[in-house]
């Protein structure tokens, strides 16, 4: 927020005293904490007409002055010319730093560590209240083929790479402040180097298991009306003996399901630009299209920033990355809950494929009437 015009006027006045620089309101207000509007930095460069005249106090000596150069370094607008051709090599000092780093600090550690605390509460919960959802008609014994080997393959080979990529990645981003408090820097700094290697290069698993999923499943999760039906009945997750019909996935699974795809791809895409370093900036261009959309007008905001320097689309990767791996833990710790304590006999559709015939007419009737009625793969187990 900038200051109101009142006090912007008085600014200028206080300034005008101190040649221009930073006044005593400045320095308080950044020593608080507050936000300081820089435009009497950033657009005092380039101008001598602006400088305070060579007969005045802080007069320059003619020509440009170091503090102006070092504002054209700082704001962007000077004209470097480096050797180095590596990337982003010729952004000599770059301004985002304080506010990404308290940012990543502050309120993405607080809220992102709450809302993980929140979803455990409300499944601890959610368990006390409901308890084990239980096969209603009791196991029967016979059962059928719910997923095949290659599907249980692409499902165990993303989930089993985004639980080792959420624990590393809590790991880096809750470093400071709990492990190195609880373990010593010495034995912190080994353990999140490794950690930082598998987080990098399991990435790939990831990826290639999201893809699998994605194109296996995609089909089977376009909604339909029956959906409208089961959540209406709230899937019969809080009442006993309530089984709305659902085909092979129930509209709870369908929306697990594309926030999956959506939250996989958009951390795949904010990982991809992390990895390779000032390679992939795709914050500006992003921030362009949503600013030509009207969102942030939508949402009662200034618009998005489209001028940035490589190290701050990097930062803008991290803070992104970030949040949507909150809300993505946040999401599987409710679905993962759900496919193992929460139901009795779902984990069997991802351990060995095949479920009880009654819990497969329970919970998703319409399925089992396809498979049985094409072809049944009913079987009695082998004890
Ligand atoms: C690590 C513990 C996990 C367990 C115990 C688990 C368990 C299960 C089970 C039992 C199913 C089949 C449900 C059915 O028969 O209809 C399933 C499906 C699925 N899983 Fe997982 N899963 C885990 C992790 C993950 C992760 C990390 C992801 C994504 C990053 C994921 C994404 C999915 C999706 C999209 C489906 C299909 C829709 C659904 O059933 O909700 N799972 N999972």
């Amino acid at each position: 927020m900038g200051p109101a015009p009142s006090a912007r006027a008085q600014d200028s006045a206080s300034r005008a005293a101190t040649g221009g620089a930073q006044t005593l309101e400045d320095i308080l207000a950044r020593q608080q904490g507050l936000k300081v509007d820089q435009a009497f930095r950033s657009e005092a460069t380039g101008n001598p007409d602006q400088a305070a005249a060579i007969t005045d106090q802080l007069g320059t000596l003619g020509g440009v002055s170091d503090p102006e150069l070092w504002r054209a370094l700082r704001f962007g607008s000077a004209d470097v010319t480096v050797s180095s051709r590596a990337p982003a090599a010729d952004v000599i000092i770059q301004d985002g730093g304080m506010a990404w780093l308290h940012f990543r600090a502050g309120p993405l550690l607080h809220y992102g560590g709450y809302l993980l605390l929140a979803v455990l509460a409300a499944l601890v919960l959610f368990y006390l209240l409901r308890g084990r959802i239980r096969i209603d008609g009791g196991i029967t014994g016979l059962t059928v083929l719910r997923f095949s080997a290659i599907e249980r393959f692409a499902h165990w080979l993303m989930a089993g790479s985004f639980v080792v990529l959420g624990l590393t990645g809590l790991m880096m981003i809750f470093g400071r402040v709990a492990l190195i408090p609880l373990v010593g820097k010495e034995a912190y700094a080994p353990a999140m180097a490794a950690g930082k290697w598998v987080h990098n290069n399991l990435s790939w698993a990831f990826m290639i298991g999201l893809a699998m999923v994605t194109v296996m499943w995609v089909l089977h999760n376009i909604p339909n009306r029956q959906d409208l039906v089961w959540l209406a009945k709230g899937g019969g997750l809080f009442s006993k003996g309530v089984h709305p019909p659902a085909r092979k996935f129930n509209a709870g699974q369908k929306i697990i399901f594309w926030l999956v795809v959506v939250l996989g791809f958009s951390i795949s895409l904010s990982g991809l630009s992390l990895l390779f370093p000032f390679e992939l900036p795709m914050f500006a261009k992003t921030f362009a299209v949503l600013n030509d959309l009207g969102v942030p007008q939508v949402l009662g905001i200034a618009d998005l920033p489209t001028a940035m320097t490589p190290h701050e689309e990097m930062q803008f990767a991290q803070g992104w990355h970030a949040i949507v791996a909150f809300v993505f833990i946040g999401v599987i710790l409710a679905h993962i809950y759900i496919g193992s304590v929460g139901m009795e006999g779902a984990f069997d559709a991802m351990g060995s494929g095949e479920v009880d015939i009654q819990w497969a007419k329970e919970h998703h009737s319409l399925w089992y009437d396809e498979v049985s009625g094409r072809k049944p793969r009913d079987k009695v187990p082998a004890e």
